[in-house]
């Protein structure tokens, strides 16, 4: 059975100006230990459909299709069926480590509290697990410093211990949006090390979302490049490098920062992301897209298969992007 198995996934939201469709219909499959990664640029719907899988919605907010974990329906569901998952079994970490951390809290204090709410564990043995876990993140003196406020650490430092908390648990599944992002590039790379051991170490399933195509080379098996909350292309990640089969993923990857080029401008795609008021008629890229045809403003072809493991959506055939 598959560790987390999403289909027909939808998230829309109700608005004053109208319906916002952040996410249309996704589909895929995560076995044990899998990482998944889902690329976009802002506002492409990654957050929205990892808060739909864990039942973080915005009230105004509406998630169809379904979402299993373990064999079990978690998409909607009360309480007390998502509620024992997201502590135990899934964690999230952020972009911003002050979203998951108190700061008014020490941070043994916080980690504690995790374990002894959730595991029964005693005070000290919380502790005592709380040290080896920011032992396990690599930071330096874990004993000397699990006494500190967040503050009291760098910004690399203190996403090292938002992602300790979310290990506690051992989860099974590990969801970190943007974990890098506001992060400067060395302190990045590091982190990104960081996070693949410890995926690695502790067996557990991973979707990183990121809207740096560049960030999954090195850490996702898979990857699902999101455009206007649909799938434009999901492939294994050397093929996607190597031969990108639609035109958002080749200006993906055109964008993707190189160290080479420090100071240089960025190949960023040309335009900017829809309008996700606007109802939604044909390929949401077709405004931005130089192989763009009027069928395309019109409709957008269904994911189909190209190749093995390969998915597109798009109107043109590989020739014609050729
Ligand atoms: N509560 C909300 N109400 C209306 N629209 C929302 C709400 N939350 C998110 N959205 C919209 O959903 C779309 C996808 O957002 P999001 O998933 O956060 O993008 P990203 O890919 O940057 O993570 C965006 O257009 C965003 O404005
Ligand atoms: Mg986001």
């Amino acid at each position: 059975m598959a560790l987390l198995e999403v289909r027909d996934l939808g998230v829309s939201f109700a608005t004053p100006d109208g319906t916002v469709n952040a996410v249309n219909g996704v589909n895929f499959t995560l076995e044990k230990g899998e990482t998944l990664g889902i690329v976009g640029e802002s506002g492409s719907g990654k957050s929205q459909l990892s808060f739909a899988i864990m039942g973080l919605l915005a009230k105004n907010g509406t998630a169809t299709g379904s979402v299993k974990f373990s064999g079990k329906e978690i998409l909607n569901a009360p309480p007390h069926v998502i509620n024992p998952i997201r502590a135990n079994q899934i964690a999230m970490v952020f972009q911003d480590p002050m979203t998951s951390l108190n700061p008014y809290m020490r941070v043994a204090d916080q980690m504690a509290e995790v374990l002894t709410h959730h595991k029964g564990m005693g005070k000290a043995e919380a502790v005592a697990e709380s040290i080896r876990m920011l032992d396990a993140v690599k930071i330096p003196d874990a004993k000397g410093r699990v006494g500190l406020y967040p503050h009291e650490f760098s910004g690399g430092m203190r996403q090292r211990v938002m992602i300790a908390m979310s290990l506690l648990c051992r989860p099974e599944l590990l969801i970190a949006d943007e974990p890098t992002t506001a992060l400067d590039v060395t302190v990045q790379a590091q982190i990104m090390a960081l996070l693949s051991e410890l995926q690695r170490d502790f067996g557990m399933a991973t979707i990183l979302i990121t809207h740096d195509l560049g960030v999954v080379a090195g850490f996702c098996e898979d990857v699902l490049v999101l455009y206007g909350g649909q799938v434009m292309e999901q492939s294994p990640v050397d093929p996607l490098f190597t031969t990108p089969a639609h035109p958002y993923s080749r200006g993906l990857l055109r964008a993707i920062p190189r160290v080479d080029q420090e100071g240089e401008e960025l190949d960023s795609i040309p335009g900017s992301p829809p309008n996700m008021t606007q109802a939604q008629t044909g390929c949401p890229f077709a405004p931005r897209c130089d192989f763009a045809r009027e069928d395309c403003l019109d409709h957008l072809a269904p994911l189909a298969q190209f190749a093995p493991d390969r998915w597109r959506a798009c109107n043109r055939t590989l020739e014609e992007l050729a």
